[in-house]
């Protein structure tokens, strides 16, 4: 009895002074265990291709994305039907069916005007209630939640996911937006600091737009990296005396490959960082026309980039399992689509009709293409990485987006490791 308590109590004090010993107690075992997980895409941050009625409802063509539903309607008419859709778009029945799924996380878009809207916003707040409730129901389900900055200040990207559709990212060009996005990472940090056996990743900001930085978006890396530095320190080490926090930070890449991220916050120094990339085989002309084999195989080549990541903890928190970008308003609303040349400025590569919609109007060909780009994908992402994050859950009417539709029509397994291809990828 007293040399057990001795023992322990030795432990205790060896284990104070020598830091990192005790350290961290992350909410799931990140390396050990695969990420198998799914996007709450267009819930707490709308988009027009998840949920166009969202967007047709308001009867204004001007209304493109979440700013704008904000700025050319009622504020209460606004509020009401954001208040509808929050509350039944994602509910605590997707939470029993994701883990049912056999999925270990589920990653939540949210925008800065969750907590912080400027006077000169138009932004309509209210989200946090039901991002309280999701922590409820991960918890009940056993899943856990990756918190993602899509909607950072003036916008990181321009992308419609970021509730600003501009010609540019404006958010490194003011350091206001900057300063707020590091409040409201240290209020996040401060909310579910005691959480973080549910909460256990913040995604500090997606997809800065690093990409055409000399033209489009120049200085952005620059004030990008000194923000993951400054955002890392307020969240693993947020309270003085408390050393260190439980949370994982996950970073974006910025739209670089995996390789300039060399050298930067090396895992000797810094504890608890995941990076994440984001993998599609459409946005360009060149990828619109892959041949499902070539789909396939690249995705399958992806483990071994990943594999080299200089950040241990690589996922890939976005991809899907349809070769084209043919669902409504992808791109924008009233866009139109690369694949069938519906957008300005592209030719077809074939048809649409057939490829998104309903599911009941896939071809048996195109579904088993699915399947297989499913499975080299996720064998991929977790032979070389940490594992995947599909987008996304559910989708109004764009079945070969959704999670959901892929258990119902048979090209996701309910359990994702039940795989028909097991050697896909080879051996
Ligand atoms: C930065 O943004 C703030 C708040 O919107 C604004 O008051 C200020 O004028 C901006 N500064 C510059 C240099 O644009
Ligand atoms: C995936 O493969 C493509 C094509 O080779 C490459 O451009 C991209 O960087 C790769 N991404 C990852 C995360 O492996
Ligand atoms: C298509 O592109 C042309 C040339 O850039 C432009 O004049 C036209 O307004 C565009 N149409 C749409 C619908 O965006």
């Amino acid at each position: 009895m007293g040399y057990f308590l001795g023992a322990f109590l030795a432990f205790f004090a060896l284990a104070s002074v020598i830091p990192g010993l005790f350290a961290l107690d992350f909410g799931f075992s990140y390396g050990k265990e695969k990420v198998r997980g799914v996007n709450l895409g267009g819930w707490l941050v709308i988009e027009s291709f998840t949920t166009p009625s969202v967007f047709d409802n308001t009867n204004d063509n001007r209304v493109v994305d979440e700013y704008t539903f904000g700025l050319y309607q009622n504020k209460d008419v606004g509020y009401k039907a954001l208040k509808q859709h929050w509350e039944t778009f994602i509910t605590e029945q997707d939470f029993a069916d994701i883990a049912a799924a056999g999925l270990n996380h589920v990653r939540i878009p949210i925008g800065h005007w969750i907590l912080d809207v400027a006077p000169d916003e138009p932004y309509i707040t209210g989200q946090l209630p039901y991002l309280l409730k999701a922590v409820e129901w991960a918890e009940k389900y056993g899943l856990h939640i990756i918190i993602a900055l899509y909607g950072a200040p003036g916008s990181q990207n321009g992308f419609i996911n970021s509730g600003h559709f501009r010609d540019a990212a404006y958010w490194h060009t003011n350091s206001t937006n900057v300063a707020r996005t590091n409040e409201l990472m240290k209020s996040l940090t401060a909310m579910f600091a005691e959480k973080t056996d549910v909460v256990s990743v913040i995604q500090i900001i997606n997809e800065a737009a690093g990409f055409r930085k000399a033209i489009l978006n120049p200085g952005l890396l620059a004030v990008l990296k000194q923000y993951y530095y400054n955002a890392y320190d307020f969240i693993r080490n947020p309270l003085p005396g408390k050393k260190r926090s439980n949370f994982m930070v996950m970073l974006h890449d910025g739209f670089q490959h995996l390789s300039y991220w060399d050298n930067f916050m090396p895992s000797s120094e810094y504890e608890g960082v995941m990076m994440d990339t984001h993998i599609y085989q459409m946005f360009n002309d060149h990828d619109a026309r892959m041949t499902y084999v070539e789909h396939i195989q690249r995705a399958c080549q992806n483990a071994s980039i990943m594999a080299q990541s200089p950040i241990p903890l690589t996922i890939i928190g976005e991809w899907t399992a349809t070769n084209n970008d043919c669902g409504p308003h992808l791109l924008g609303r009233f866009q139109g689509s690369r694949y069938d040349g519906t957008l300005n400025g592209t030719t077809a590569v074939g048809t649409c009709v057939g490829l998104t919609g309903s599911a009941a109007t896939f071809s048996p060909e195109y579904k088993e293409f699915m399947r297989q780009y499913w499975e080299a994908q996720t064998q991929s992402y977790e032979r070389g990485g940490a594992g995947w994050v599909m987008w996304t859950w559910k989708m109004e009417n764009a079945d070969e987006w959704s999670y959901q539709a892929g258990l119902a029509n048979g090209w996701i397994p309910q359990d994702p490791t039940d795989y028909k291809y097991p050697n896909i990828c080879g051996q």
